[in-house]
Formats: C-alpha cells, sequence, structure tokens
C-alpha cells in the first residue's frame, strides 16, 4: 500500500519557468515566473491548463481579511481545465487514499495553508495530487466554459440544493447573486422548486436573476429581507440558502465588531434567512464562513425547529451525475462566463470581479498561452 500523500508544496523543475498568479499581499495578485511544478509523489499528475478562472472565495485573501494564512508567492486558483502532460508511476485508480483513511483528503487548491497550502492552479501548470482522484476526464471536443463552469460552482450549487433539501414545489430563497448564488437559483428550478427569491445589492446581478426567472430583492429597497419575503410568504420559505458568506455586506454595529478582534464573520444575512425560513424549514450555508460571528439567531433556530447545514461542496459525490447533465443538453453553466481574458491580465480580472465590475456582472473566463494556441488551431469550439 502506497504511504499517504503528506506533500504538498510540489518539487520545483531545476530550470524550466512558467506563470502564474501570486499572492504578494493584500489587493495584490499578479503573474510571475515561478518553477513549473514536476512530478513529486508518485500518483501526481501534472496537468497543462488551457483555461481558469477566479471564484468569490479567491475574493477572501484578495481582501485580506485571511492573509495571515498566506504567505507571499503563494499561487492561488481552484477553478482550472487543462491536458495531462505527465503522470507518476503509481498513477492508478487503486484508491490507496481511500483505504487507508476511509475518506478522500479534502484539501483546496491555492486556498491557504488551512486548506492543505497546495499551489493553485491560476497558471501554466499545475501539479495534482492523488490525480486518479481528483482529475476527471472529459471530452474533448466540450465547449470549455461548460466543464469549467462545472469545476467548482455547479457543484457547490448542487451541494446547496442537496442540503436546503430543494425539491419539487418548494418554496426557495437565495442570498446572494453572484455565479454560485445564481446557479443555485437556477438548478432549484430544474429540481422543480415552485418560486426561487434571490436577494442582492447589486441591481446588474438582480436583473440577471430576473431574466432567469427569479423573483430579484433588492437588499436595500427592503432593509429586512426576512420581513419582505413573510408579507408575501406567510408561512415562510421551504428552502433558504446564503451564498453571501462572512464577508456580507454589514450594518454599521456589525461592521464595528468584525473590526475588533476575535470577530471575523458577519451572520446579517443569516439572520434575515433564519427569520423568513418556515418552521421545520431547511437552511444551507454555502458562502463560507472561517470564523466567530455575532448575534446568531440561535433562538429562532431552535424555536422554530430548523435544520442548518453547511460545508465546502462534494467535489466528487456530484461530478459524474452533473456531466452528464451537462452532456445531455440538460444544463449548460458556460453563462457564468460573461467576459473572457488572458491569464496573464489576472491581477485586473481580480479587481474587476472583486468591485463587480466584469463586463457582463459575473465571471471571467482566463485563457493561458497553450488554451488560446490550442483554440487557435481549431482544438477548442
Ligand atoms: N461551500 C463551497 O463549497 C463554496 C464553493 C464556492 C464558493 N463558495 C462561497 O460562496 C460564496 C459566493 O461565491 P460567488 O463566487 O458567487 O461570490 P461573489 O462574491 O461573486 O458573490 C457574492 C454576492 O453576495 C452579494 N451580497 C453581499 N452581501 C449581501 C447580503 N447581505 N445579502 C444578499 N447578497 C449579498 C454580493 O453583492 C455578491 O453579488 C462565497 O462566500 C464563496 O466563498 C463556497
Ligand atoms: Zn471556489
Amino acid at each position: 500500500m502506497a504511504a499517504p500523500m503528506m506533500q504538498t508544496a510540489y518539487q520545483p523543475h531545476p530550470s524550466l519557468k512558467m506563470k502564474a498568479a501570486v499572492w504578494k499581499g493584500n489587493k495584490n495578485i499578479s503573474i510571475d515566473e515561478v518553477p513549473k511544478p514536476t512530478i513529486t509523489t508518485p500518483d501526481d499528475a501534472i496537468v497543462h491548463v488551457t483555461h481558469c478562472t477566479i471564484c468569490g472565495s479567491d475574493l477572501h485573501m484578495y481582501e485580506g481579511s485571511i492573509d495571515k494564512s498566506m504567505e507571499k508567492g503563494d499561487i492561488m486558483g481552484h477553478e482550472a481545465i487543462g491536458v495531462v502532460e505527465d503522470v507518476g508511476s503509481q498513477m492508478d485508480p487503486k484508491h490507496e487514499m481511500h483505504d487507508l483513511y476511509g475518506h478522500r483528503l479534502a484539501g483546496i487548491f491555492g486556498y491557504t495553508k488551512v486548506f492543505g497550502g497546495y499551489p493553485g492552479d491560476q497558471a501554466e501548470f499545475c501539479r495534482v495530487p492523488n490525480a486518479d482522484l481528483v482529475c476527471v476526464k472529459i471530452p474533448k471536443d466540450i465547449d470549455p466554459k461548460k466543464v469549467l463552469g462545472l469545476a467548482d460552482v455547479t457543484l457547490t450549487a448542487w451541494h446547496a440544493c442537496e442540503l436546503a433539501e430543494v425539491k419539487e414545489g418548494s418554496t426557495v430563497g437565495v442570498w446572494g447573486c453572484g455565479p454560485v448564488g445564481l446557479s443555485i437559483q437556477r438548478l432549484a428550478k430544474l429540481r422543480g422548486a415552485k418560486k426561487v427569491y434571490a436577494m442582492d445589492y447589486d441591481e446588474k446581478r438582480l436583473q440577471i436573476a430576473k431574466s432567469f426567472g427569479m423573483i430579484p430583492v433588492h437588499e436595500s429597497k427592503h432593509k429586512a429581507t426576512a420581513g419582505y419575503i413573510l408579507s408575501q410568504e406567510p408561512r415562510g420559505l421551504d428552502c433558504a440558502i446564503d451564498a453571501v458568506g462572512y464577508r456580507c455586506e454589514v450594518s454599521g454595529e456589525h461592521k464595528a465588531t468584525r473590526s475588533g478582534p476575535g470577530e471575523g464573520g458577519s451572520c446579517e444575512a443569516v439572520n434575515e434567512i433564519i427569520k423568513a425560513t418556515r418552521k421545520r424549514g431547511n437552511v444551507a450555508l454555502i458562502g463560507d464562513f472561517f470564523f466567530t460571528t455575532n448575534n446568531f439567531p440561535i433562538g429562532a433556530m431552535m424555536e422554530k425547529g430548523i435544520t442548518v447545514r453547511g460545508g465546502q461542496l462534494f467535489s466528487q459525490k456530484y461530478m459524474a451525475q452533473l456531466l452528464e447533465l451537462v452532456l445531455n443538453g440538460k444544463y449548460d453553466p458556460s453563462w457564468m462566463f460573461t467576459a473572457e481574458d488572458q491569464l496573464e491580465n489576472v491581477g485586473d480580472c481580480y479587481e474587476k470581479f472583486f468591485s463587480h465590475q466584469v463586463p457582463g456582472g459575473l465571471k471571467i473566463l482566463m485563457k493561458t498561452e497553450y488554451g488560446r494556441q490550442l483554440e487557435a488551431s481549431g482544438k477548442y469550439a
């Protein structure tokens, strides 16, 4: 049986370099030349990245509120597709990790020391440990946007619907209309939800939600969203989902507590969510929370018998099923890429995504030089 994979940093190539998005400090991510990764443990693959993108989760490190978990030089990113360039000697589907632990590893690429310190994939190459478990083989002729949209966001959104038990006839509320929130809304409809309320401050994103058939609710026009939702749905929501997370826009009171020591997150959206949920309803927290949070409505949660679940997505659990859905044409996640750019402009892409200035309002598809070459040669649609 192979030894467990202990090393998260990759073995650098002695001379070859690659371009990668490197964290240099708060609001400071840009392309650097760094050593190309090489096979570091026998069950690795080296993936030659063609397309990658920025997640709302990357903005936590960009903004700087979890900078203590970052080191200058860390490579960012966890949403990418590409071509396997090299594999280690034991890269076969033996599933030793699963046999050894009963569970698969749950690190996240490019996502702080807390999540394993794995160098990310907003880069020309990425070392993928336990590659037989982590890499997903996809048909060569598929539109890159469809698979990159699956890599994190669509799986996360499905997970949210599962946690909140969205089903035929459900009345659903989703706080947050970023790529994740909008995906949750669309998948909720696909699962048969009767009505979906979509909450945000961003007018452009609310208009996108409306164009997809959701009921948009502008947060600043309805200061207490729960009150508004209950005026429309007196029984309350069957399923309420947070797709905002700990950086949610906050009132003066929460701003003050967040800036002090020991209080990192804001649960203002969660307060509204629990109030707006029906008795015995389901809440899912899919937006990221890392810290403690003040004024959590524990009384309402307990007295109404609400089930609250949360967590990072279960990629492997849903990938086969959702890839099938995309290949069958039943769901196309490519809508979330409203702009395209080159990986070389990653610093600018971060700032645009952070400040909601991406043309079209949502995500940026970033192409590497290799991705552009493949496209020019007609390999990608
Ligand atoms: N659990 C997981 O596996 C997982 C996976 C991917 C992303 N995430 C998390 O999901 C969240 C959303 O990701 P994204 O890419 O859509 O990010 P995003 O930053 O683009 O979207 C967040 C949206 O929330 C809105 N918002 C802010 N405060 C609000 C409030 N009080 N009420 C309603 N809306 C509010 C913002 O205007 C923005 O449109 C992030 O926290 C991200 O870290 C979790
Ligand atoms: Zn993500």
